[in-house]
């Protein structure tokens, strides 16, 4: 097997952040070196505390978890606790984690290990204010930046907190646009137009309750307040699970396919946080970012409950022919 790839993941969990804690811990490919909080679904501090669950549940303790932005570059701090619950965890009761050192300073810890680190990576799930923090902290750190994956943002999707805006692009568009601006890597945008396909739904989470009741149980409480949110806001029976595409994206990129193309955020008026996608190079810019368009969903779900409930063929695509033909 290829050597492990370094990774920190940027997060704000937050529910979909979790899953993709879980699946990130579950694969072999990466070596997680660090987790960094940003106030987003949650503030900051709700958001370490969720981390601390996941890794004690993985025993993984030996992972840093640093606190980041408590508000975004310029907005007001809005936070998703209507969708993700007050806890960022579903209000599902789960046990605060009894150990957990949180280290203050996620963007000066971003900087510190692309320093350290031959080819680190990165992969954000909320919105970009540690990253763009980092990058003004010390830019030419970054020139060392191996890959950069992004949960964020829409190409032809509709929004999530406007009519065009996406959650972790609209929370902080000022440091989202920052980040497209300044970083030397093209961004691969994991936006809602790919994220909206993968539905943990009632039928696939009922599989993962019966093959690992415990890891199954875990997610079936975490989820049913999201369960609850889908079908009262978008009539979605189930829950996108975004975040954790964007780990199985890192980990197969062919699992989804897409574009390059220069990409800025809007970060003023009714367009506020919108990916503005210059698809027929209008701007005249050389690309930043890489859009995914299309993806696989059976196969993301194939690796998901691999990773997740230790799924084992050819049950598990059998399992999935039935769902997706029924779904
Ligand atoms: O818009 C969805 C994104 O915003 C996800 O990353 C979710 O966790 C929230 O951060
Ligand atoms: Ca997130």
């Amino acid at each position: 097997m290829n050597a492990r790839r370094k990774v920190i993941i940027d997060c704000d969990p937050g529910i979909d952040d979790t899953l993709a804690l879980m699946l990130a811990l579950k694969s072999p490919e990466l070596e997680v070196v660090g987790i960094t909080v940003v106030c987003g679904n949650v503030p900051v501090e709700l958001g370490v505390q969720n981390v601390f669950r996941v890794l004690e549940r993985y025993g993984r303790m030996d992972i840093p978890v640093y606190a980041g932005a408590r508000a975004p570059w310029k907005r007001d701090y809005v936070s998703a606790q209507d969708t993700h619950g007050m806890d960022g965890l579903g209000e599902a009761g789960i046990p605060a984690a009894k150990q957990g050192e949180c280290r203050e300073g996620a963007a000066g810890f971003l900087v510190e290990a692309l320093k350290r680190e031959e080819k680190l990576s990165i992969i954000a799930l909320g919105p970009l204010t540690n990253v763009a923090d980092a990058l003004k902290l010390e830019a030419a750190a970054f020139e060392k930046l191996d890959e950069f994956v992004c949960m964020g943002g829409s190409y032809k999707s509709h929004g999530n907190c406007s009519p065009v805006a996406e959650y972790n692009f609209w929370c902080d568009p000022d440091a989202a646009d920052y980040a497209f601006a300044h970083l030397p890597v093209k961004i691969h945008m994991v936006g809602l137009d790919v994220t909206r396909k993968i539905v943990l739904s009632p039928n696939i989470l009922e599989y993962m309750c019966q093959i690992a009741p415990g890891e199954g149980d875990f997610i079936r409480k975490i989820t049913r307040f999201y369960f609850d949110f889908h079908w009262k806001q978008e009539k979605v029976i189930g829950c996108v699970i975004n975040d954790p595409l964007a780990v199985a994206y890192f980990v197969n990129p062919m699992l989804a396919e897409g574009f390059e193309s220069y990409t800025r955020v809007a970060t003023e008026g009714i367009a506020l946080g919108q990916s503005v996608v210059d698809a027929m190079n209008f701007c005249g810019e050389s690309a930043n970012s890489y859009i995914l368009t299309d993806v696989d969903a059976e196969e993301f779900m194939r690796i998901f409950l691999k990773r997740i409930v230790n799924a084992q063929e050819p049950e598990l695509s059998d399992t999935l022919k039935q769902i997706f033909v029924q779904e």
